[in-house]
C-alpha cells in the first residue's frame, strides 16, 4: 500500500511542477536566445524617472542611457502617448534587441477620473460597479500609455492607525476576495491584448496589513494558521482571478522580509498557488533589505533572485550585483533566464512585442478620459460607499428648500477630496461640498470655515512635507469660530464638513492618534450647543475614533475621501435624492486601545457574557465594552429592513452538497433602499479555535417602500473548509450555525448539521 501511497506523492508531484513550470513562447525563447546576460538582467530593472507625486524616497538617474544600454525592461511615472512613445522609440531605436518596456503605474482608485479611496468603494459591497470602476480606469490609462497597473491592493487590515487601510478592502479575507476579483477582472479584461486593457499586480504580498503597531513597514509575525485562514486568501484569490502580476511587501514574514523570503514568493506563490506571472519588489524593497540586516547590496539583490524574484523596483541592486554573483557561483544564469522569461512572457501578454507602440495613440486622451460617463461612474461609487452611521431624530434626508449653515475645513476644499493614493488625478478638478449643495439646493447656503484641517503644530508639519497642497487659513482659530457660530445662528440646518487631510491616511501615514484635530472637536462641539439639527459629514481615510462626536445630538454620514465627484455625490445622499446603501468593511473602533478590532474574532476559555457588563476573570477591558462603535457590515439606511422566516433547505449536509439559505427581507420604511443582506457562519467545534462568526455570503438587493423579497445565498461547501493545524484545506463534521442580518451583529440564526 504504502508503494502506492509513495508513488501517488510523486505523481502529484510532478503534476505540480508541470502545473508551475514556465510556459515556453517561441517568441519569447527566440529572443531570449539572443540575450545577453547584461542584457537578461537589464530586463529585470524597473525605474521611475520621478515628476509626479513621489511614491518612494529616491527616483532613478541617468534613465535614458540605461534604456539605451538595454539596462531597462520597464518604467513607471510615466504618461502620455507621446511621452510614451518616446521611450518606446529610444529602446525601439537604440537598444541592441530593441526589447518595448512596460509602462506602469499607481491606479488605485481611478486614473483621471479618480473615484473613492478603495476603503470607501469597498462598502459599497458592489462587485459589479467595482469591475466597471477598474474598466475605466484601464480604459483611461491605457489611453495615456500605461498599460501596467500595480493594483489591486488587497492587504487585509483590522487596525486603523496603519495609513494604508485606505487603500485596503477592510478587514475581511471572504469579501476582500471577491474585491480582488472584480478589480482584476476589470483591469484585464478577458484579452490583455486588447488596448483598453492592462496588466494587474497584486500587492502587497504578503499581510502588510498586519504591521506590529499599525506603524508602517514593520514586522509582521504570525502563526501559519492565522496566515492561511485570514491573511493568505486574498492573495490566493487574485491568482485565481487570473491576475498577471504580484509585487512583494516592505515588511518581513516571520524574519525573513517578502522581496528575498523564498517560501513566499516560489514555495507558496509559485509551487502551491500555481501563479506562472512575473513578482515585482516594492519601491527599492531589495536594497532595504540591507536595513532589515541581511546583508550588502550584492546579498540581498541574490537573495532576491534566488527567492524567485523577477523585477528590482528603482533599487537597481540587480543591476549593479547579479553578474558579479552569477562569476561567484551565488546566482545561477539559469535563475535569472527564469526571472527574464516571466518579464518577456508579460510583455509578450501585452501585445507589446508584437506592436511596442499600441498603447500610444494620440487620439484616445480626448476620446476616453475625463468623459461626463466616467465622471458619472464616480458620482455613483461615491454615493455607494458612504455609510449613514446615526440619523439622529431622523433629520436626514434635509429638504433642499432647507436654510444650511455648511461649516468645516472639507466644506469648501479642493486639495482632499480625491484621498490618499491619486497621483495621477488633479485635485483642482475635484467638486467641493459647498458647489455639489449649490447645485442641488433651493434654499439659502451660507459657508463658513470653521476651523483648520488641523491642529496648528501638525499644521506645520503637513504643510513643510505637502507644500502648498495644505491651505493654512490666516485668520486665528477663534475667528474662525466665531464666524462659523455666527453662520450657524442664523440658519436652520448645520451641516459640518469635517474629518482628516488626505495626506493623514495612505502609505507613510500611521497615527497613534484616530480622533479629530481639537480644532475640529472644539467646532463640533461649539455648534452643537446652538441647539439646532446638525449633520456631521466626516471625510477620512480610516475609521476615526468618534466617542464623544457620537455623543452629540447630530447624525453622523461617513463619506471616506470620495473622488473628484465628493461635492455632487454628498449633496445627493443628505437632499435624499440617493438613499445611503453603504455597509462597513473595517470595524469602526471606539478607542484606539481596543485595536486590532474585528470581526472573526475568537471565543477565547473566559469570554465576556454580554455587552456593557465587565465581569472579572473575564475576557473584556476594566475601562470600555468589548463592542465596537460600529460594527463589521453596519450602515443605515434612511428605510428600515426587516430580517423574517430564515429557512436552510437541509439541515444535515455530506461534504459534497450545500446548503440554501433564504430569508424574507422586507422595506418597512418609507424610502425605496438598497439592503446588503450578509450571512455569517459560526463552525461550532473546530481542531482549532473556530472565530465566532465569518462573513460567508451577501447580496445586495433593492426594495421599494413596503416591499418584500425572499433572498437567496447558496453556502458551498468550500464555505465551510479551513486550513487546520497541519494546514490543510478541510471541513470537518459537525455543527454549524447561520446568521444572516444587516450587519455582523446579526441575530436570525438557523443551524446546520454536516455529516
Ligand atoms: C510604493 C508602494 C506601492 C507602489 C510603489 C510604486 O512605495 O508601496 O504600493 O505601487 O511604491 O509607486
Amino acid at each position: 500500500m504504502n508503494l502506492i501511497a509513495k508513488n501517488l506523492k510523486y505523481l502529484i508531484f510532478f503534476i505540480l511542477f508541470q502545473a508551475t513550470a514556465q510556459t515556453k513562447i517561441p517568441e519569447v525563447e527566440a529572443l531570449l536566445s539572443k540575450m545577453t546576460l547584461d542584457e537578461k538582467i537589464g530586463q529585470l530593472n524597473l525605474l521611475t524617472p520621478g515628476g509626479g507625486i513621489a511614491t518612494g524616497s529616491v527616483v532613478s538617474e541617468n534613465v535614458e542611457a540605461k534604456i539605451k544600454a538595454g539596462q531597462v525592461g520597464g518604467l513607471f511615472g510615466v504618461s502620455g502617448p507621446d511621452k510614451v512613445r518616446k521611450a518606446q522609440e529610444i529602446a525601439l531605436n537604440h537598444s541592441r534587441l530593441k526589447i518595448p518596456l512596460l509602462i506602469g503605474s499607481d491606479i488605485i482608485h481611478g486614473y483621471k477620473t479618480t473615484f473613492p479611496i478603495p476603503l470607501g468603494t469597498s462598502s459599497s459591497w458592489d462587485m459589479e460597479l467595482i469591475k466597471r470602476m477598474a474598466q475605466t480606469a484601464a480604459k483611461e490609462a491605457t489611453a495615456d500609455g500605461i498599460n501596467w497597473n500595480f493594483s489591486p491592493m488587497v492587504d487585509i487590515s483590522r487596525d486603523p492607525r496603519w495609513g494604508r487601510i485606505a487603500e485596503s478592502a477592510g478587514e475581511d479575507p471572504f469579501l476582500g476576495s471577491a474585491i480582488a476579483k472584480a478589480m482584476i477582472e476589470g483591469y484585464q479584461g478577458n484579452d490583455l491584448t486588447n488596448s483598453a486593457t492592462m496588466m494587474a499586480c497584486v500587492k502587497h504580498l504578503a499581510l502588510y496589513g498586519a504591521v506590529e503597531a499599525g506603524k508602517d513597514y514593520n514586522s509582521v509575525d504570525m502563526s501559519r494558521t492565522k496566515m492561511y485562514n485570514q491573511y493568505l486568501p486574498v492573495y490566493k484569490a487574485a491568482v485565481d482571478a487570473g491576475v498577471g502580476t504580484a509585487m512583494t511587501s516592505f515588511n518581513d514574514i516571520d524574519g525573513i522580509p517578502a522581496s528575498g523570503n523564498k517560501w513566499l514568493i516560489t514555495d507558496l506563490l509559485r509551487k502551491q498557488w500555481g501563479f506562472k506571472g512575473m513578482v515585482v519588489s516594492d519601491y527599492t524593497s531589495v536594497n532595504e533589505m540591507t536595513a532589515h540586516g541581511l546583508g550588502n547590496l550584492q546579498d540581498v539583490s541574490a537573495l532576491a533572485i534566488n527567492a524567485g524574484l523577477d523585477m528590482d523596483m528603482v533599487g537597481e541592486g540587480f543591476l549593479a550585483t547579479l553578474k558579479k554573483s552569477v562569476e561567484e557561483g551565488k546566482v545561477s544564469e539559469e535563475q535569472i533566464t527564469n526571472a527574464c522569461r516571466r518579464v518577456l512572457t508579460t510583455k509578450y501578454q501585452l501585445g507589446l512585442l508584437n506592436d511596442p507602440y499600441r498603447y500610444s495613440d494620440d487620439e484616445r486622451p480626448k476620446k476616453d478620459i475625463l468623459t461626463e460617463e466616467n465622471k458619472l461612474l464616480a458620482r455613483e461609487a461615491a454615493k455607494k460607499s458612504f455609510v449613514l452611521l446615526k440619523n439622529h431624530q431622523q433629520t436626514l434626508p434635509l429638504k433642499k428648500s432647507a436654510k444650511i449653515a455648511l461649516i468645516g475645513p472639507l466644506a469648501n476644499n479642493k486639495n482632499n477630496m480625491l484621498g490618499t493614493w491619486a497621483p495621477t488625478g488633479d485635485p483642482q478638478l475635484s467638486i467641493p461640498v459647498l458647489d455639489g449643495f449649490k447645485n442641488i439646493a433651493s434654499g439659502a447656503i451660507t459657508y463658513s470655515k470653521g476651523a483648520n484641517i488641523t491642529d496648528d503644530k501638525e499644521l506645520a508639519t503637513l504643510a513643510n512635507v505637502f507644500g502648498t497642497r495644505v491651505e493654512i487659513d490666516p485668520s486665528s482659530p477663534e475667528t474662525l469660530l466665531d464666524e462659523a457660530l455666527k453662520t450657524a445662528k442664523s440658519a436652520e440646518v448645520i451641516v459640518a464638513v469635517v474629518g482628516e487631510a488626505s495626506e493623514f491616511s495612505g502609505e507613510a501615514a500611521s497615527r497613534t492618534d484616530i480622533s479629530l484635530p481639537k480644532s475640529q472637536k472644539n467646532l463640533l462641539r461649539e455648534l452643537a450647543k446652538l441647539g439646532k439639527p446638525m449633520v456631521i459629514v466626516l471625510m477620512s481615510g480610516r475609521p476615526m475614533t468618534l466617542e464623544e462626536e457620537n455623543e452629540l445630538p447630530a447624525s453622523i454620514l461617513q463619506v471616506w475621501h470620495s473622488g473628484i465627484e465628493a461635492g455632487n455625490a454628498v449633496a445627493e445622499v443628505i437632499y435624499g435624492d440617493y438613499n445611503p446603501s453603504g455597509k462597513l468593511t473595517a470595524t469602526w473602533p471606539r478607542n484606539v486601545g481596543q485595536i486590532p478590532i474585528y470581526h472573526s474574532t475568537k471565543f477565547t476559555g473566559r469570554p465576556a457574557p454580554k455587552e456593557n457588563n465587565y465581569q472579572k476573570f473575564k475576557s473584556n477591558y476594566l475601562d470600555v465594552d468589548n463592542s465596537p462603535l460600529f460594527p463589521f457590515g453596519y450602515g443605515l439606511s434612511y428605510t428600515s429592513f426587516e430580517y423574517k422566516n430564515l429557512h436552510l433547505h437541509k439541515t444535515k449536509i455530506k461534504s459534497d452538497e450545500s446548503v440554501e439559505v433564504s430569508v424574507d427581507v422586507s422595506n418597512t420604511g418609507e424610502f425605496d433602499g438598497e439592503e446588503t443582506v450578509q450571512l455569517y457562519l459560526r463552525d461550532v467545534v473546530r481542531t482549532i479555535t473556530p472565530p465566532k462568526r465569518q462573513l460567508k455570503g451577501f447580496k445586495k438587493v433593492y426594495l421599494k417602500k413596503g416591499e418584500t423579497r425572499t433572498v437567496q445565498i447558496t453556502l458551498h461547501t468550500d464555505d465551510l473548509k479551513f486550513y487546520n493545524s497541519e494546514l490543510q484545506h478541510v471541513a470537518e463534521p459537525g455543527d454549524f450555525e447561520v446568521f444572516v442580518g444587516t450587519d455582523s451583529n446579526a441575530s436570525l440564526k438557523a443551524e446546520f448539521e454536516l455529516e
